[in-house]
């Protein structure tokens, strides 16, 4: 475990031990008042963010280190047109540690591959969101006891919606998990995803509302409509709105049913469910913080290593996904088919460059 894009890519019992850690950060926050005394954590959103990038600096703080950084790239020298490379270079050699948001799919690997100190991937575009699934896991093991054997609802936006893909990549690893996608045409999972579930035997069913299979869930994991992941406006209007869960819903779902979600929330969860036991998504965006907390600590015991710049794979090949990390950074190492015919930065399927 060095840099963090993905959180399957922490074994288990890599896993395991940051649970533990996070729980015993839960139960004793004032034994770990110092524990990253002298630490700086380099934080470069990109992107907005509110828990994300406040729980990242909260947890830092928490810890008894310090946060520089930006929560706007014009404030940064990307406004002037310096590369992720050129700027993960300097960052690297300033922090102990780098948390980044960036709306390109795959920029968080193509930072880990520029930077000497652990990268931790805050969400790349549409593509990944680890400590949000952290956050997400932390929950249902914390409330639920496991992630085995249960029936889980993902509803809303699935095609943009990155905290869904790093869940679902997440909980491949559980056993006896049902997965009903709960998404309008338009905003059903993307065709890699699906191909993953496939390959992963993960039994899953497309349905077009919460209202079809309510009854039968342990866990509801809603998420907005990510508007600024749109094309066109009109796309959005038509869909917004859509696939909302109100008080009177709740009256057919579980009585230990969890209701998750990443916030920020929008319209898809009315006001009236808040008051419901069974609404956990504050005490999951509190959860959300020590899961970092516990995560930051881990990491800033890890030596520091200068970056070797890796090759990634043989000429000749192209990403198919424009929104990808490397149709902007184009220094990138070049691309291969190695990983099944994926772009090994944002997974989108590989073409062949013309
Ligand atoms: C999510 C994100 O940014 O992907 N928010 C978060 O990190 N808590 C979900 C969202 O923006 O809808």
């Amino acid at each position: 475990m060095r840099h963090i894009i993905d959180l399957s890519d922490l074994t288990e019992k890599e896993f395991s031990d940051l649970y533990k850690l996070t729980n015993n950060i839960i139960d004793r926050p004032e034994g770990y008042t110092d524990a990253c005394r002298g630490k700086v954590l380099g934080s470069l959103f990109y992107e907005p963010s509110t828990r994300t990038n406040l729980s990242f600096s909260t947890a830092m703080m928490r810890l008894g280190g310090s946060v520089v950084g930006f929560s706007d790239p014009g404030s940064s020298s990307t406004a002037k047109g310096e590369t992720l490379k050129d700027t993960i270079n300097m960052v690297s050699s300033y922090a102990d540690l780098i948390v980044m948001r960036n709306p390109r799919e795959g920029a968080a690997k193509a930072a880990s591959l520029y930077s000497s100190v652990p990268v931790i991937n805050a969400g790349d575009g549409g593509h990944l969101h680890p400590t949000q699934t952290l956050t997400d896991m932390v929950t249902i093991l914390r409330l639920r006891g496991s992630a085995d054997n249960m029936k889980i609802g993902l509803c809303g936006d699935l095609k943009y919606g990155r905290t869904v893909h790093s869940l679902l990549h997440f909980l491949e690893r559980y056993h006896n998990v049902e997965f009903y996608l709960i998404a309008p045409d338009a905003l059903k999972l993307p065709s890699y995803m699906i191909t993953f579930l496939k390959e992963h035997n993960m039994p899953y069913c497309e349905v077009g509302s919460i209202d079809a299979v309510l009854p039968e869930l342990d866990v509801l994991y809603m998420t907005r409509i990510q508007r600024e992941r749109f094309v066109s406006a009109q796309e959005y209007a038509n869909l917004e709105g859509n696939y909302q869960l109100t008080a009177e819903k709740m009256r057919r779902a579980k009585k230990d049913m969890l209701v998750l979600h990443p916030l920020p929330r929008v319209d898809e969860i009315a006001q009236d469910v808040d008051d419901d036991p069974r609404a956990v998504y504050f005490r999951q965006a509190r959860f959300g913080m020590f899961g970092r907390m516990a995560l930051l600590l881990t990491l800033s015991k890890l030596p520091f290593v200068r970056a070797v710049h890796q090759e990634i794979g043989a000429r000749g090949l192209r990403c198919s996904n424009h929104k990808c990390i490397t149709k902007t950074e184009l220094y990138l190492p070049p691309l291969s088919g190695m990983a099944g015919g994926r772009c090994p930065y944002c997974d989108a399927p590989l073409e062949k460059a013309e």
